[in-house]
């Protein structure tokens, strides 16, 4: 079923931030999403869960331009993005923390942010760390937001597992991107540096639209935003973090499939 989205001659709805129409990513037969469709509005938080292989790295690889639906469309601030280059579609305000680490880790904690903060956002290109003042007072900013204030002067490599992690959080939110899609944020984690974790996205929300994927269903509980659950590609449910977890359907799929992923009821 597809959801209302603006189209041209409307006027596109001030509040939704992100529309996601009927999107269909078949790789060579195998359809990794299936007519998915989901909306954000702004300053919203959105948690995705599914099982291993539902098509939730997917659905942020669409979003971000790095993989191509075969037919559907990605609305942003009113906008068709769906067939823009990566590069535009961040340099329009979507920002995107992969799996894996993305630090930089012979640099300074504080250089990581500074070359995050960079206007153009081409940080992995561009090392010429000529900061103006508003970026170092944003950089300075975000060390409180994520708690690394005390230890900016420290090479990025030293700094512990979960710190990496919220240093990486920090370089998303140095962007100033309006949407920050963030995949398995928590991936390693014990559960007082995820408890830190859902404090600190949750302290971005009014600012930023946040979209989450995680399958730890402590950690999707502390987030207490509102949940899609995504199966085999398609949508299958959207409700609070409650209503997701008391959800026959949703158990079922999670018992059914993946023994990795935590059960919702878990
Ligand atoms: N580039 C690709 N080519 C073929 N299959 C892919 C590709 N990327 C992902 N897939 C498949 O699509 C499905 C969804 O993957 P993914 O989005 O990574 O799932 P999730 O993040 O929910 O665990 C998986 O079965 C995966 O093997
Ligand atoms: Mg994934």
């Amino acid at each position: 079923m597809n959801i209302m989205v603006p189209v041209e001659h409307e006027t596109p709805d001030p509040r939704l931030l992100l529309a996601v129409d009927g999107v269909t990513v078949d790789f060579d037969g195998f359809k990794a999403l299936n007519n998915f469709s989901m909306t954000l509005d702004r300053g919203s938080l959105r948690v995705l869960i599914g099982p291993n292989g539902a098509g939730k790295s997917t659905l942020c690889d669409t979003i971000i331009g790095r993989v191509r639906a075969t037919s559907g469309r990605v609305i942003f601030k009113g906008e068709e993005i769906t067939r823009l280059p990566e590069d535009e579609i961040v340099r329009r305000g979507i920002c995107r923390k992969f799996q894996t680490p993305g630090i930089l880790p012979s640099l300074t904690v504080r250089d990581n942010l500074a070359i995050a903060a960079q206007r153009d956002r081409r940080w992995w290109r561009s090392f010429g760390l000529d900061i103006r003042g508003t970026e170092r007072e944003r950089v300075d900013e975000v060390l409180e937001q994520v708690g690394l204030t005390d230890r900016q002067h420290e090479t990025a490599s030293l700094l512990a597992h979960g710190e990496k992690q919220w240093l990486e959080i920090g370089m998303v939110v140095a962007t100033q991107a309006d949407l920050l899609l963030l995949d398995e944020p928590t991936a390693g984690m014990g559960p007082a540096e995820t408890s830190r974790t859902a404090e600190l996205i949750r302290s971005l929300l009014g600012q930023h639209t946040v979209l989450v994927i995680d399958h730890d269903m402590s950690f999707v509980e502390q987030l207490d935003g509102r949940v899609t659950v995504l199966h085999q590609g398609q949508f299958l449910k959207e409700g609070s973090v409650s209503e997701i977890r008391n959800d026959p359907e949703v158990a079922a799929v999670y018992l059914g499939r993946a023994k990795d992923d935590a059960a919702p009821h878990a």
